[in-house]
């Protein structure tokens, strides 16, 4: 992965590219993107190398010397709180000889070894420590010799973000409209969010533009994939009842989608109960921002390119339990062409009963975990359609269909007065957000950067 100017683009996979741009103005998407190794490796540079890439919750490391190990593409990385408090993101490689350093996933310490010459670092990434150093390295200038840092970290409401690219926009400013949004959900507490236990971490035989575009805005599945678990009761808004609500096209390739009960008198929060609600601190938000809140039953998003989002109240046991709300942050990690490793945190406000934070994260691992009823409902769409785009025959024929609420085609209009960020449809019968992820997609890809 590299940042600054990219390889040019191979004149095969450019033809495949504009192709894709000039149908998509007509709602047309190719299967030919989704299996592609070449594409792969050009999303690694242009896609990943430069985007602002999730790397973990503050809630992980919340002491002084705590550590995680994450990565960005084939990167892997050690996000570190150093002995002074702050956050680093380091190269998880020795500039020694190129050997990786850290030998456990998490932990907690003021130095890395590396395991094959024993050089030492410090958690700021300072080089303190050569064995022999007298009779092997007395020349040396430790300084020279450090950690390499990613070129950029910040922290949005404790989730540490890192870019490889020295000149991309700070991530505000890339956030673009789905900030706003973001910021609404995880201002609702003057606490913020934590991290339930561990990250899960599964594999997926599928590529990771399906299921950003599945997270932007794809509310239609529901009604299909997704109906045994209704008709058991583990969702209790009426199927038809969820479609009404918002896609909102929020910049940049980022898509948001709220299920909103327009009806409805009382608050609705996420159905948060009311204990919860009033830990809420809305002088936290705008006015507009609280108008929505209070307002939404289901919020679900993607952050361009691979951070999904999802927030909503299911049942882990509907005859016992009532709807719990949950909240699930998710990172499509791509490994390979038509491979992701998901890593998925479930998270809850802090100021929160662990009673609460237990019904959560159980209604959480029931729907949403590795083995949980959607999470499997979706991988086996996602995995085939991953197999389908390698299909010789498949490749040059199959143009698929993303023209849902364009014009002429079904119910979901432009809100015009829309008074919150992005452009908004409503209802949620629409593929706009997806159109508009590939739009910025392909911007990137076709870039001459
Ligand atoms: S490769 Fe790390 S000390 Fe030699
Ligand atoms: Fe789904």
């Amino acid at each position: 992965m590299c940042q600054g100017s990219s390889s040019p683009l191979s004149p095969r996979v450019k033809a495949i590219l504009e192709e894709f741009q000039a149908s998509l103005e007509q709602g047309i998407s190719k299967l030919s993107v989704l299996n592609d190794e070449e594409i792969h490796q050009t999303e690694l540079e242009k896609i990943f190398g430069k985007r602002w890439n999730f790397l973990a919750h503050e809630s992980e490391i919340p002491n002084k010397n705590d550590y995680v190990l994450r990565s960005i593409g084939d990167d892997s990385f050690i996000v570190s709180r150093g002995s002074d408090g702050e956050i680093r993101v380091m190269l998880d490689i020795c500039p020694h000889r190129g050997a990786s350093i850290c030998r456990a996933e998490k932990g907690s310490s003021s130095h890395f070894q590396c395991p094959y010459h024993g050089w030492t670092f410090k958690n700021n990434g300072d080089l303190v420590g050569t064995p022999s150093f007298k009779d092997a390295y007395s020349g040396l200038n430790r300084k020279e010799w450090g950690l390499t840092h990613a070129p950029r970290v910040e922290i949005f409401h404790g989730f540490v973000f890192a870019t490889l690219d020295e000149n991309a926009p700070d991530l505000k400013e890339s956030l673009a409209g789905i900030g706003w949004y973001l910021d609404m959900i995880f201002s609702l507490q003057d606490e913020g969010m934590e991290v339930l236990g561990e990250p899960q971490r599964f594999v997926i035989k599928a590529n990771w533009k399906i299921a950003a575009e599945n997270f932007s805005g794809d509310d239609y599945h529901l009604l299909t994939l997704h109906k045994s678990t209704y008709d058991i009761g583990v969702m209790q808004i009426p199927l038809r009842e969820n479609m009404k609500g918002y896609h909102i096209q929020a910049g940049n390739g980022h898509g948001v989608s709220f299920s909103i009960d327009l009806e409805s008198k009382d608050p609705l929060f996420f159905y948060y109960p009311e204990e919860i609600v009033k830990t809420f601190n809305l002088d936290n938000l705008t006015d507009k921002q609280i108008e929505l809140a209070r307002g939404s039953r289901v919020c679900v998003g993607n952050i361009f390119p691979n951070i999904s989002f999802l927030m909503l109240p299911l049942s882990p046991d509907p005859k016992t339990i009532p709807p719990t709300p949950l909240f699930t942050w998710r990172v499509w990690q791509p490994k390979g062409k038509d491979e992701i490793e998901v890593w998925n945190w479930f998270m809850m406000y802090k100021n929160t009963s662990e009673e609460f934070k237990r019904a959560s994260y159980r209604a959480a691992m029931s729907t949403f975990g590795i083995a949980g009823t959607f999470e499997l409902d979706d991988a086996i769409p996602w995995e085939t359609i991953t197999k389908n785009a390698k299909g010789t025959f498949a490749r040059k024929k199959m143009n698929l269909n993303l023209q849902m609420g364009m014009e002429g085609m079904g119910v979901a209009k432009q809100v015009m007065d829309w008074p919150f960020p992005g452009i908004a449809y409503y209802p949620r019968y629409e593929e706009g957000n997806q159109r508009h992820l590939y739009r910025h997609y392909l911007e990137e890809m076709l870039s001459e950067e």
